[in-house]
């Protein structure tokens, strides 16, 4: 597109000041801008930003395969899972393009040391999971890791530096997440510089449709994986291609299934996997209702008490039948460095929003979803902060309760 026809485009959307400084631009930053420009979903961006927020529906509690169901059916799920995975059906997905701003690190989450006495990764410890599942294997699975633009060249080079964590470099894949605009609160977008589009990384739950659009999207279709198992990079614990969570989830011939733990009291910060209108669905902890939150069952148990821990296992044949379908798409209040006035300015407090897209929004586009209980201490240790719930120390515990030397 030409300046004329960007500059009634965005008349049409009510964003024009994208091209306030265009004439100070060189050749190469005008060429930029537009294309930029061009690529924005400002459709997305009217409907987030005209939307009054989720109207929850009707909550149920999910049926959960319980820790001691697991355990009775261990040896039959365990068999089926290793045989999937032999016959290379079975690949991860790690999502590692967020920005980890509660960590507070510069580098990509993924590198936070966890070790004490030795350098041990966030990826390293990963790593070495998955090793326990591939050193039962004929060959090892396929990773394919989602970075984003923002951490995409310190990934790929603190892997490269790491010798993959000791993992064959040709089962190891790179994508890259798409971008979404930041603006103001009144919905103006964002500059980050008089030429550049101020952009962040769409959230997590664009991590399909950026894989397929990838260079590497072929891949998964001329390789027969049939299963995908997505997982955060900050679980240190978290469990990945596990035989017997993949195992599970064959014999109960559903589309996607999750693990989950029970939540630790009422108002723990995790989503919650129930059914919603009588269909699997996710409701994140800000928006379960109180009352909601606290019932118990006749056995005193939280009936929402299905914690989610981010390790999903979806089927590819319905991830390809919803690729094309919208997803909600949500606002985060985040401070945005942008040019106001011609000038650069650092807020402190935050100016605006950020738009993203969640995978526990895929649950609900899912006809079935088998929640799977694992045991939180052996498979949950969160590393959201630096201290308190949820941080690099409450992680180190659990790592060193599972006999990990840090
Ligand atoms: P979080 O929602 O905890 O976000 O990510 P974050 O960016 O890591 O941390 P904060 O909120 O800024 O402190 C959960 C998982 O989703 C991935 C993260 O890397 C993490 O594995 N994620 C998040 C992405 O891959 N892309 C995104 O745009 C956001």
């Amino acid at each position: 597109m030409d300046y004329t026809q960007t500059l009634k485009l965005l008349e049409k959307h009510g964003q024009t000041h994208l091209l306030d400084y265009f004439y100070e631009l060189d050749e190469d930053e005008r060429a930029c801008l537009l294309n930029q420009i061009e690529n924005i979903d400002f459709a997305m961006l009217d409907t987030a930003c005209h939307s009054s927020g989720r109207e929850i529906g009707n909550l149920s509690p999910v049926k959960t395969l319980s820790v001691p169901e697991v355990e009775k059916a261990r040896g039959g799920f365990k068999a089926a899972g290793y045989q999937a995975l032999n016959q290379g059906k079975v690949a991860a997905v790690l999502l590692a393009g967020g920005q980890g701003t509660r960590l507070g690190s510069d580098n990509p989450k993924g590198m936070y040391n966890i070790g004490v006495t030795r350098e041990l990764s966030i990826f390293a410890q990963q790593f070495e999971n998955i090793k326990e599942v591939t050193n039962c294997l004929k060959q090892p699975f396929d990773v394919f890791v989602m970075t984003s633009d923002i951490n995409d060249a310190a990934t790929r080079r603190f892997f490269k530096e790491k010798n993959y964590f000791g993992y064959p470099e040709d089962k190891i894949h790179f994508f890259i997440q798409d971008m979404a605009p930041t603006c103001s609160f009144v919905g103006k977008i964002y500059l980050e510089e008089k030429g550049k589009v101020s952009l962040s990384p769409n959230g997590n739950g664009g991590w399909y449709s950026s894989l397929i659009g990838s260079d590497i999207g072929h891949y998964i279709a001329d390789n027969g994986i049939e299963w995908l198992n997505v997982y955060s990079v900050d679980n240190v614990l978290q469990r990945i291609c596990d035989p017997v969570f993949i195992g599970a989830t064959l014999k109960f011939c559903v589309d996607c299934s999750a693990k989950v733990v029970k939540k630790a009291n009422p108002y723990e910060r995790v989503g919650v996997l129930c059914l919603e209108d009588g269909k699997p669905a996710i409701v994140e902890y800000y928006e379960m209702p109180e009352d909601l939150a606290a019932e118990t069952d006749e056995n005193g148990e939280l009936r929402f008490g299905c914690g989610v821990t981010l390790n999903y296992l979806f089927k590819v044949e319905k991830l390809n039948s919803i690729l094309k379908k919208r997803m909600p798409v949500h606002l985060s209040k985040k401070v945005i460095p942008h040019i106001d006035g011609g000038v650069k300015v650092k807020p402190e407090q935050p100016n605006g929003y950020k738009f993203e897209l969640l995978v526990l929004d895929m649950i609900k586009m899912m006809d079935n979803c088998l929640a799977v209980e694992v045991v939180r201490e052996r498979e949950f240790a969160p590393v959201k902060n630096k201290t308190g719930a949820d941080s690099v120390d409450t992680a180190r515990e659990l790592l060193i309760k599972n006999g990990v030397k840090l």
